[in-house]
């Protein structure tokens, strides 16, 4: 049976073509090094200042951070990882009543990126979930395995807290009122990826996902503590972000970009796969509220400064991101203001 999804069990004994990366885009695992430095922030620190000042200065050059006692329940988070594993356990066939490529569906599960609109396929399968607001998304979620609706729920909810008090950092790390950033994005949206990475035959041929940068404002990513595969691209160079113990790894998304006129850098990344082992990982996914107006901060361009990128909708950005294929031009670029 010609499967749709990877996760069905069967261990691959070889890459399908439809995978394979042309030589000039593969991974070039070998060339990967370790990042040494990733900020690690202290989320426990009794000092708001010193929280915010550590973020400003690991949004300017990394663009992404980890996040240490940040007040998600380590219960949370293991019953998330439980029910996660659980799910891509299922029967193939149970799996694939969620089983859809259609963007817009808000509970389903899929593969690789967009299967609609790329050439290449990604090695991975995903679980994409609207989680906010809760009541109106949890009765469309599986229901398999059997507490999965109610870990995933009190996950989503710690998780919000937590992103959007790292917004308020960001905005004051910017210089902006602490609730500049939550009133310019009103009512966020939050959507999950379940990511599930099955061992992979070849894995330098091939992405789990290859690199994009998030279109969403914040990203909250629980990785697999056992299986590495996250990297980052940082100063031209690819480097691998490996798991830390009780830690998130937190990336500024486009529209965090735009805002900060692109003072702080959406950051590209990327997963890769390997031969033995699955790999899982959680991101979540704050966005703006679809009739939100984004543009860079007034504050920002009040000295003289040109706003880089010109004011749209959310729901104009969002379109446009899953109308295209990840290896295309960055969609922010689309919006730049042009230069006079
Ligand atoms: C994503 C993503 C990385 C990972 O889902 O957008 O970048 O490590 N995931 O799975
Ligand atoms: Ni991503």
């Amino acid at each position: 049976m010609d499967t749709k999804v990877i996760s069905s069990g069967v261990k691959h004994s070889n890459l399908p073509e439809s995978y394979i990366r042309p030589e000039s885009e593969r991974p070039r695992l070998s060339e990967v090094s370790e990042c040494e430095d990733v900020p690690i922030i202290d989320l426990g620190c009794e000092k708001r200042g010193e929280i915010v000042q550590e973020i400003g200065e690991a949004c300017r050059t990394f663009g992404f951070f980890q996040v240490i006692n940040h007040g998600v329940g380590v219960e949370a988070v293991r019953e998330m990882t439980e029910v996660a594993h659980g799910f891509f356990k299922l029967p193939v066939e149970e799996k694939l009543k969620l089983y859809s490529e259609d963007p817009s569906k808000t509970t389903r599960l899929s593969t690789s990126f967009n299967v609609r609109k790329e050439t290449v396929h990604n090695w991975r399968d995903y679980l994409r979930l609207h989680c906010y607001p809760l009541d109106k998304y949890v009765p469309e979620w599986p229901s398999s395995p059997p507490s999965f609706k109610e870990s995933v729920k009190k996950y989503c909810e710690e998780v919000r807290e937590l992103g959007l008090r790292i917004q308020e950092y960001i905005g004051e790390s910017l210089g902006l009122e602490k609730d500049y950033i939550k009133n310019v994005l009103g009512e966020q949206g939050q959507h999950m990826a379940v990511n599930y990475y099955p061992p992979c035959p070849q894995p330098e041929l091939t992405y789990g996902l290859p690199g994009h940068t998030d279109p969403n404002a914040l990203t909250i990513l629980l990785q697999d503590l056992h299986v590495a595969g996250l990297q980052v691209l940082k100063d031209g160079k690819w480097l691998a972000v490996n798991p830390h113990p009780n830690a998130f790894v937190i990336n500024i998304g486009d529209q965090l970009q735009a805002l900060s006129n692109g003072l702080y850098k959406s950051v590209w990344h990327r997963a890769v796969v390997n031969v033995d082992k699955p790999r899982l990982s959680v991101a979540s996914f704050l966005c703006p509220n679809v009739e939100a107006l984004i543009s860079p901060a007034k504050p920002l361009t009040e000295d003289g400064s040109e706003a880089v990128y010109r004011g749209y909708t959310y729901a104009e950005y969002y379109n446009k991101f899953w109308s295209r294929n990840l290896d295309q031009e960055h969609c922010l670029e689309l919006f730049k203001n042009k230069r006079s």
